[in-house]
C-alpha cells in the first residue's frame, strides 16, 4: 500500500469537528494509557534488502511467480496499518474523530463499515442496529437520514465525545480527501446491487478510486464492484482460511486476501501461497504486540488493528 495521500492542512483541528480540549485531553490519556511496546521495538536488521521501490521484483511474490499485486509489501518495507473503525481504542469508532485521532498518529489507512440507512443513503456504522453506538435505538436500515443524523455516536465511548455524528460515507470521503488519507472500505452485511452501485458511485464521484480499498465478507457484493469498478481494489474478508484460497482469490479477482488471525494461524503457509499468485494478505483484527511481533516477521502485507497509533510506532521502531 504505497500511496502517500496529502498531508492535512496544518490549520485544521479537531475543534472544527466541534471536539474542545476535553475531547483532546480525554484522547491523550486513552493513548498514554497504552502499554509501553519500547522493549519490543528495538531496532533489528532488516530480513529483507533495504531501500524499498516500487519495483516489483522486489516484492515477496518468488521468481517466476504470478505479476505482484502493488499491494504486496515491498522487500524491506514496513508493513501497512489500518485503523480498524478509525483509531477506536482512543475515540469512539467510526467516526470522524476516530479518523483523526490516526491520522494525527501517522496512520496512514482508515477502515470503515458501510451500509445504508432507509433511504438508501450509505452511513459508517458496524452494528447492524445503532444501539451500541450511539444514543438512539433500531436498525440502521429503518431510520432516515434525519434520524440518523441527529444521533450521538460520541458519549456512549466518553463524555468528552459528545456530539459525534455517525458520519454518511461521502462526509468520510471528503474528510479524507481533503485531509488525508485512504480508506479500506467494507461493504458490511447483504446489500443489494443497487446498494452496492450507490457506494461506488460515491467513491467515483469524489474522484477516490485511487485512495479506496474495497473488502466485505460478502463475495456477491465482491463481484458487483468488479463489474461496476474494475479499477477499485478489492479484499475477501475471511474468519477462516478457504481450502484453496488462492483459487478463491483468482475467481474474485481479488488484489488482497484479508484474513483473521485465528484463521492464518490454522495454516500460515497460505501467505506463500497468496503471495506466489500475487494476493496481498492483510490480517484482522490484532492489537497484541507479541501478535504484531509474530505477523511482522511471517511477511503478512498488513494488520488490522484497533490500536493503530502504538502499531504505528512499533512498525517504526522496527524499521530504525
Ligand atoms: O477489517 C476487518 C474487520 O473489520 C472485520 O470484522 O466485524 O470488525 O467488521 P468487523
Ligand atoms: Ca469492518
Amino acid at each position: 500500500m504505497n500511496h502517500l495521500p496529502p498531508r492535512a492542512p496544518r490549520s485544521w483541528n479537531l475543534r472544527r469537528l466541534g471536539y474542545g480540549p476535553a475531547a483532546l485531553v480525554a484522547t491523550a490519556l486513552v493513548l498514554s494509557a497504552s502499554p509501553a511496546l519500547a522493549a519490543e521495538s528495538a531496532p533489528r536488521a532488516p530480513r529483507h534488502a533495504p531501500s524499498p521501490t516500487l519495483a516489483a521484483t522486489q516484492r515477496h511474490a518468488p521468481s517466476g511467480a504470478a505479476a505482484a499485486s502493488r499491494w504486496m509489501r515491498l522487500s524491506g518495507a514496513p508493513l501497512t496499518v489500518f485503523a480498524h473503525r478509525g483509531a477506536s481504542s482512543a475515540a469512539p469508532e467510526n467516526t470522524l474523530v476516530a479518523d483523526e485521532v490516526a491520522r494525527r498518529g501517522g496512520t496512514k489507512w482508515i477502515e470503515n463499515d458501510v451500509q445504508p440507512c432507509k433511504d438508501g443513503v450509505p452511513y459508517v456504522l458496524h452494528d447492524a442496529t445503532v444501539d451500541r453506538t450511539t444514543d438512539g435505538t433500531g436498525a440502521l436500515r429503518s431510520l432516515t437520514s434525519d434520524q440518523v443524523n441527529a444521533l450521538d455516536a460520541g458519549s456512549w465511548f466518553a463524555p468528552a465525545f459528545a456530539g459525534a455524528r455517525v458520519p454518511t460515507l461521502a462526509a468520510q470521503l471528503t474528510d479524507l480527501r481533503t485531509r488525508g488519507g485512504n480508506l479500506l472500505l467494507e461493504i458490511k452485511g447483504r446489500q443489494t446491487e443497487a446498494e452496492v452501485e450507490r457506494i461506488v458511485r460515491e467513491v467515483r464521484d469524489q474522484n477516490m478510486t485511487a485512495r479506496v480499498f474495497v473488502q466485505s465478507f460478502e463475495v456477491t457484493s465482491l463481484r458487483w464492484v468488479h463489474e461496476l469498478a474494475p479499477e477499485l481494489p478489492l479484499g475477501l474478508l475471511r474468519d477462516s482460511l478457504d481450502a484453496d484460497p488462492v483459487a478463491v482469490a483468482q475467481d474474485l479477482h481479488l488484489a488482497a486476501y484479508n484474513v483473521s488471525d485465528k484463521g492464518l494461524s490454522v495454516r500460515p503457509a497460505a501467505l506463500d501461497e497468496l503471495h506466489a499468485a500475487g494476493v496481498a494478505v492483510n490480517v484482522w483484527t490484532v492489537d497484541s504486540s507479541a501478535r504484531w511481533k509474530a505477523l511482522d516477521e511471517l511477511g503478512v502485507d498488513g494488520i488490522i488493528t484497533n490500536r493503530p497509533t502504538e502499531l504505528t510506532g512499533w512498525v517504526a521502531g522496527r524499521q530504525a
